[in-house]
């Protein structure tokens, strides 16, 4: 690897190299996949073609089980800094790169460890579950870690008598606790994306579409979640519109979902929910940093990879592993 590359992944995040646009770049990362025994693991918020190569394509509870049990030397992961962090934890002998060192996430973010741990220490006594969206640092101060697939199963799994801390989003966190009626001590962070969705919009759009179900992701402010016919993960989502009758839903989660909502039902329509500004959708920025030129680099580089600080690595993999476990048990 040349300096020059190294230099170019420290300002970049990622190999800034002029990609030939007359190349295949199915055909080459497809060869790239095979000669360097690498998978590709996608979440629903890429781009159509990042979905379309990818080996695995889910949210974050099916992400990280697949990297649990994935063979592949290198894992390429195409989605957000903390879903790669996940990856390395839970493989770390081998490499995980993403095609972005940049694509982070405002609800990762949102909790800084310094400023957690005080938190912790005025509510002394409590189990910690954390959303999955947050950095290794927060995984390390957390009891089990939570997906918006098994939040529910994770919070009722803690004993009744016991209290609970839950970050760092706020709108999962109030959720969870209408559904399971424990009262929960909330970090005030949110998800940039879900919580620009327009109240005001989404019920216009309800006029226009009488026969729509409404779908929302949890991440969504409680007045948006109130309009919902249905909640659930990405996945969740998903499903639901492939499993119920309705042929028109109103899609309130990052807009990258509906790709794989046509593909599973073509005859049905779907339309994207609308943000709180001019946009059309709603487009996670990080999310949309990577692309197949950047995915094809990193496999061909190898580089920019995700390692995760050594003092972190047992304390922030042994809450996911609860995680995982407890998701067998419910056959999640
Ligand atoms: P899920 O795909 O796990 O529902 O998470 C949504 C999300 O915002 C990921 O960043
Ligand atoms: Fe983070 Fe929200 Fe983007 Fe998901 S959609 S990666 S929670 S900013």
């Amino acid at each position: 690897m040349s300096l020059l590359i190294d230099e170019q992944i420290s300002r970049a995040g990622h190999v800034a190299e002029t990609v030939n646009p007359s190349l295949d770049l199915f055909a080459e990362i497809k060869k790239l996949k095979e000669e360097k025994n690498a998978v590709i693991l996608a979440h629903y918020y890429q781009d159509a073609d990042i979905q379309d190569i990818a080996d695995y394509i889910g949210d974050s509870l099916g992400l990280a089980q697949q990297a649990e049990k994935t063979k592949a030397d290198m894992i390429v992961f195409a989605g957000v800094h903390f879903m790669a962090e996940t990856a390395k934890l839970l493989n770390p002998s081998k490499k995980v790169v993403i095609p972005d060192l940049r694509a982070g996430c405002s609800l990762a973010d949102s909790c800084p460890p310094d400023e957690f741990r005080k938190f912790k220490e005025q509510h002394p006594n409590h189990v910690v579950i954390s959303y999955i969206n947050c950095t290794a640092a927060i995984k390390a101060q957390t009891d089990i870690i939570c997906t918006s697939s098994n939040a529910i199963q994770i919070v009722q799994s803690v004993p009744k008598d016991k209290q609970i801390i839950f970050a760092p989003d706020k709108n999962l966190g109030r959720y969870i606790i209408e559904k399971t009626g424990r009262d929960m001590v909330l970090w005030d962070g949110s998800c940039m994306v879900h919580e620009i969705f327009s109240q005001q919009k989404i019920t216009k759009l309800k006029e226009q579409y009488p026969n729509a179900q409404v779908i929302a992701h949890p991440e969504c402010e409680e007045v948006v979640l109130k309009l919902a016919d249905f909640i659930g993960s990405t996945t969740g989502l998903l499903k639901y519109t492939q499993t119920n009758s309705c042929n028109e839903f109103i899609v309130v989660t990052e807009s990258g979902i509906l790709h794989q909502m046509h593909k599973a039902s073509p005859h049905k329509l779907f339309i994207a929910a609308p943000p709180n500004n001019n946009c059309a959708c709603n487009d996670c920025p990080h999310m949309k940093l990577n692309t197949m030129e950047k995915i094809y680099l990193c496999m061909k580089y190898e580089k920019p990879e995700v390692n995760i600080a050594a003092d972190l690595m047992d304390d922030a993999l042994r809450p996911l592993k609860r995680m995982l476990e407890i998701s067998a048990l419910h056959g999640l």
